[in-house]
């Protein structure tokens, strides 16, 4: 069957190739592999080793961190990114102190309703600090499992990651959990990794099917093309009598937050901004700017403004193109505003 031996060979070559030196595998405690697994949740290991010294020298253990204030765990995670990864610690110490007794709680359930624990860094807990026979399922695992049991699919999906945490259950050993979870990561970062594969080292290349088939880039398959979803916009292009251009702060929360743009309306809707009347004269070609979960499709309009319009108004002010770098735009609003200002539009 395939996977017979497959915990035995990985645990064997962990014990002569695995990166024992990692200071989270150096006096193991809970806390400390809780600390580790969250900064690994996002950050390679050579990136982390120092931040990680540093950041334990000064919240030792879970009393510590929780009684400190958050600036102070922000400021010990200033470098590492993915700050919500610190308030999450944060917080979960201070839960940690008030419902487990300060202790890590050994219950899988218990561990993942604490903020920033999800099912792998659960298992990745429960294995490494606790020696229960807990799977994890991080991209370097899920790597490792698609190649060697040939599975198809993109382990995004649900169907896909169900298997693989079937796999990753099944292959448990009986024993030596903790380094079980930490051989596989290890595979996965050192040998199997997503480009170029190290299989002639691997202990479980025998009777990986992806090596078998010549197949090793080609899983785990990619996540498939999306077509984003369109939205469409019309954009004001307020022009005053001295040929300023009209800007607006948007709201704190959302896209482009705080920063100057044009007024936007939806694309369909006629032009008129509180109560002025606009005098539209040109409709400049449409552009699109890709954001990770749609595409905004914006339709300048360029308008000329009454002259009462440009009285002062909380969240709006009219800027020239000497006025432009001093307000912070988002790139396609600079860009249009100084196309606009350098083109012939200024002169009709
Ligand atoms: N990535 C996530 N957890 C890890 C660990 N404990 N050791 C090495 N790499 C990891």
């Amino acid at each position: 069957m395939a996977g017979q031996g497959f915990a035995a060979r990985l645990l064997a070559w962990y014990d002569r190739h695995g990166r024992r030196d990692l200071p989270w595998r150096r006096a193991v405690t809970p806390y400390r592999v809780w600390v580790s697994e969250i900064m690994l949740q996002q950050t390679r290991v050579s990136t982390a080793i120092p931040f990680f010294e540093r950041f334990v020298a000064r919240f030792p253990d879970v009393a510590s961190l929780a009684a400190a204030d958050e600036e102070e765990v922000l400021a010990h995670w200033a470098g590492l990114g993915y700050y919500a990864r610190a308030r999450n610690l944060h917080r979960a110490a201070r839960r940690i102190l008030a419902d487990h007794g300060g202790e890590l709680p050994r219950d899988p359930q218990a561990l993942q309703r604490l903020p920033g624990i999800g099912r792998s860094t659960a298992g990745a807990i429960l294995s490494i600090a606790f020696e229960q026979p807990a799977a994890i399922l991080d991209g370097n695992v899920r790597r490792v499992l698609a190649r060697h049991a040939g599975v198809e699919g993109w382990p995004g999906s649900t169907a896909v990651a169900e298997r693989l945490w079937r796999l990753a259950e099944e292959r448990l050993p009986a024993s030596r959990c903790g380094d079980y979870s930490q051989a596989l990561m290890d595979l996965g970062a050192v040998l199997c990794t997503r480009v170029r594969p190290v299989c002639a080292a691997c202990p479980v290349s025998e009777d990986c099917l992806a090596r078998r088939q010549g197949r090793q880039t080609e899983l785990p398959a990619p996540r498939p093309a999306r077509t984003l979803p369109v939205r469409r916009r019309r954009w004001l292009l307020v022009l005053d009598a001295e040929g300023r251009l009209l800007f607006e702060r948007r709201p704190p929360e959302g896209l482009w937050g705080g920063l100057w743009a044009f007024p936007e309306l939806a694309a369909e809707v006629p032009p008129t901004l509180g109560g002025w009347r606009l005098q539209p004269f040109r409709e400049l070609p449409a552009r699109r700017h890709a954001f990770s979960h749609f595409v905004l499709e914006y339709h300048p309009l360029l308008c000329r403004a009454e002259p009462q319009a440009t009285a002062e108004h909380p969240g709006r002010r009219w800027a020239a193109l000497g006025e432009l770098h001093r307000l912070p735009l988002p790139a396609p609003v600079r860009a249009l505003a100084e196309a606009l200002f350098k083109g012939a539009e200024l002169a009709d």
